[in-house]
């Protein structure tokens, strides 16, 4: 437990954690101090001096609240005239040069600069000169597009490319009117965290080339979530809009702040992984090569179960806890052998020690927690005499080569249920479409040993079925997540103190050694 110190605000007395700037001690008890340059992951860097407020009877009177900490008795002044004037000036200083085109801005609607317009200025401009004209449309690499008119050099993004990624791409050039975030000649962006720096500009100064002038930020719905494009999951928003008439469609993914995981940043390549959501999917059930509904596709691998002399059920290190669940017990009821097979979703050497993971999948970790084996051998030893496999969305060409996949197939008929369209889908005797993780919910336990979980983001127009839904029509008897989630904590020694009904928002740390090797 931290530390509390009693100050005063605008002479209202509050508790707040001492050890804290005054942003984040105050901000934490809903009282805001507007900030432009200051940034957690960063620090205070004291350049826009946005932040400034009055300490009654100390000494000097108006200090940087992100360089100030929180201490015992402390008195401290927002609302005084003095503030209210310096809000006001360091605003039309901000906006001398600044364009006043909101509406065009893809900023617009979760803009700083025009959120603290609104709040703490308000004034007309007084400027009868020409503007100063700087470059727009920069393309800075990595998918990060540059407007130096809208940047109030606020040294953020320069910033997390020197703290953060270490890669100091980015610079800040000349001085006065002339200063302008630029990258060195002929050195774009290159490090694999990039588009944080869209994120972290408080003004629409950093733009990412997917995602610019596709949605008005007021459209989109935006759903906590957790990325599932390797073992760190990092915890996530999905932006998502219905239009009118339309399906529901992700536009982008944004981190979401997690101390125990990943801190406040993202990889861009799980930041991308949103497409796979949109795209590729399938939608239908496919039998012998032809679409069909759900039901007939359900009939048909019931048929396949009955007449196989031995079958062999494929998890996928995506499934989450609960699925992996059902499936183990319908695997047991159905005499069924279990195989987690997937070394192809293991990219050897690709980690970096920061964020991103070796094994491309989200859930591995259960495996173990369930008993799940997963090895090549145990793959090789449970598919020898079979004669029907049934993946439960495990992409196995990502796992075995081509010809090793035909040579399977010409002894043993595939059934995929999954999501993707895909080399799977296209060889199954039968082919069954569920719901991808944004439209479906459950727990996943990450490469640290972190337990978290994640709710139905996305709802389509023609919503699949969940993969234990399917289970269940397949003979199953595990009727739902919240079945799933009783049999797990009965059944599973590690999860006997924990509630998987109630999991809080930043996880649980299933082992006292949980790694974080979060940096921000
Ligand atoms: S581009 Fe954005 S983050 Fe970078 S200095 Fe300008 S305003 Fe700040
Ligand atoms: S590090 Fe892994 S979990 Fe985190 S954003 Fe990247 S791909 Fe997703
Ligand atoms: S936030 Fe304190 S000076 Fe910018």
């Amino acid at each position: 437990m931290a530390d509390k110190v009693k100050l005063f605000v605008n002479g209202q007395e509050v508790e707040v954690e001492s050890g804290k700037n005054l942003i984040d001690a105050i901000g934490a008890v809903g009282i805001e101090i507007p900030h432009l340059c200051y940034h957690p992951a960063l620090g205070a860097d004291g350049n826009c001096r946005m932040c400034l407020v009055g300490i009654e009877d100390g000494r000097p009177p108006i200090v940087p609240a992100c360089k100030t900490k929180a201490a015992e008795g402390m008195k401290v002044l927002l609302d005084a005239d003095h503030i209210k004037k310096i809000q006001h000036d360091v605003m039309e200083l901000e906006l001398i040069n600044h364009p006043i085109d909101c509406p065009i801005c893809d900023q617009a609607g979760e803009c700083k600069l025009q959120d603290y317009y609104m709040k703490y200025d308000g004034q007309k401009s007084r400027m009868t000169v020409k503007p100063v004209m700087k470059a727009k449309k920069l393309d800075f690499g990595a998918g990060v597009v540059h407007d130096q008119e809208r940047c109030i050099l606020c040294a953020r993004c320069v910033r997390f490319t020197r703290q953060i990624t270490k890669t100091g791409e980015l610079g800040i050039v000349n001085r006065t009117d002339y200063a302008r975030v630029n990258i060195f000649p002929g050195r774009p962006l290159a490090n694999r965290y990039a588009l944080n720096v869209v994120d972290l500009c408080p003004v629409g100064a950093m733009t990412s080339s997917d995602f610019r002038f596709k949605q008005r930020a007021w459209f989109l719905t935006k759903s906590p979530s957790i990325c599932q494009g390797c073992s760190k999951g990092c915890n996530i928003f999905i932006d998502h809009n219905r239009e009118k008439y339309k399906d529901d469609v992700i536009y982008r993914y944004r981190p979401r702040l997690n101390e125990k995981v990943n801190g406040y940043f993202i990889c861009d390549e799980g930041r991308m992984t949103y497409k796979a959501e949109n795209d590729n999917r399938l939608t239908t059930g496919i039998v012998s090569g032809k679409e069909t509904g759900l039901s007939e596709a359900v009939e048909a691998t019931r048929r396949l179960i009955s007449e196989a002399k031995k079958t062999v059920f494929l998890v996928s290190p995506n499934n989450t806890l609960e699925q992996m669940y059902a499936i183990k017990a319908f695997a047991a009821e159905a005499g069924a052998a279990l195989s987690g097979f997937s070394d192809g979703y293991i990219q050897e050497g690709d980690a970096d020690g920061y964020l991103i993971q070796d094994d491309k999948s989200a859930n591995r970790a259960s495996f173990e927690l369930l008993g799940i084996e997963g090895s090549k051998d145990g793959f090789d030893k449970a598919v020898a005499d079979a004669d029907l496999v049934i993946s439960f969305n495990n992409d196995l060409s990502k796992s075995l080569a081509e010809a090793d996949l035909n040579a399977l197939l010409e002894k043993a008929q595939l059934v995929y249920i999954g999501t993707s369209l895909g080399t799977c889908a296209s060889k199954a005797a039968v082919a069954l479409p569920i719901a991808s993780y944004s439209e479906d919910c459950g727990s996943l336990i990450n490469i640290d040993q972190v337990l978290q979980q994640f709710a139905v983001a996305v709802v389509k127009n023609e919503p699949a079925a969940n993969l234990i839904e399917v289970v269940q029509q397949l003979g199953g008897s595990v009727a739902g997540v919240k079945e799933a989630r009783a049999g797990l904590m009965e059944s599973v020694a590690a999860l006997k103190d924990v509630n998987l009904e109630e999991v809080p928002e930043e996880g649980i740390a299933l082992t006292d050694n949980e790694v974080s090797n979060v940096a921000a």
